[in-house]
């Protein structure tokens, strides 16, 4: 049995032994251009509970909003995001992931995401922006003070920041060892060990205030979290 987090570990896990780590590059970047065809291919691992999550962020956008995804992978969300509001930036810190993200794009260039290599506390053109999503990243990044005064700086008053990620802290203890020797082999990038408690805490720190907090599908380690930045 494999820990149900949206991270897939086995995948990682088993691409990574195939390829000399330790001569790698093991930057955050090189990590993730590394991984970034295989994350491609790979099947969303619970479709319903994306399905969920899509709805309730479909819920929160209006058709004049601009939108910025930050850490948007090979870009799926923020082209179906792209139809319903103003307009769509996406960035990602891995050239790779934006490289595939651009080559997936077409169509009607109006409904199509600008996507942008940028790292996610990076001041992005366009601002400011009614919402700000970030699925699946703020465990990965160096600091989350950092990103997430950035968000805030770069967020009209009234605009929200929607994130969906892992929190490893409120996971068994035999979940976390498993993680940290994975990182300790170079196997897995680094991890934020955090517990919802804490990243709720770093999101009011930073100015927020908490809309609301879910879960989608039995996965209870990566809490939905809408918050506002006061009008
Ligand atoms: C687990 S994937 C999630 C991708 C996408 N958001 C999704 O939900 O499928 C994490 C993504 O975050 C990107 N990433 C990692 N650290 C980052 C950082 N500091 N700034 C921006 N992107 C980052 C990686 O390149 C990767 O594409």
């Amino acid at each position: 049995m494999y820990p149900a987090v949206s991270y897939d570990w086995r995948i990682h896990a088993a691409s990574n032994l195939t390829c000399n780590v330790k001569e790698a590059d093991m930057t955050a970047q090189a990590f993730w251009d590394r991984h970034a065809p295989k994350y491609a291919k790979k099947p969303i691992a619970d479709v319903t509970a994306y399905e969920e999550k899509l709805t309730c962020v479909m819920a929160l956008l209006r058709s004049t909003d601009r939108v910025l995804e930050i850490g948007c992978g090979t870009g799926g969300t923020a082209r179906k995001i792209a139809p319903v509001v103003a307009n769509v930036t996406a960035t990602d810190l891995s050239a790779e992931m934006i490289r595939i993200a651009r080559s997936r794009s077409g169509g009607d260039a109006a409904e199509t995401p600008e996507f942008l290599q940028a790292e996610a506390a990076q001041d992005i053109p366009g601002q400011p922006f009614e919402v700000i999503c970030a699925f699946s990243l703020l465990h990965l990044v160096d600091d989350i003070p950092t990103v997430l005064d950035a968000a805030f700086h770069q967020m009209k008053p009234g605009g929200r920041f929607i994130s969906k990620t892992v929190c490893l802290k409120d996971a068994p203890r035999w979940m976390r060892a498993m993680v940290r020797v994975l990182m300790a082999a170079r196997i897995a990038p680094h991890v934020i060990i955090l517990s919802r408690a804490e990243l709720t805490r770093h999101l009011i720190r930073a100015g927020f205030e908490i809309e609301q907090t879910r879960y989608f599908g039995k996965n209870r380690l990566s809490p939905f979290i809408v918050a506002r930045k006061p009008a």
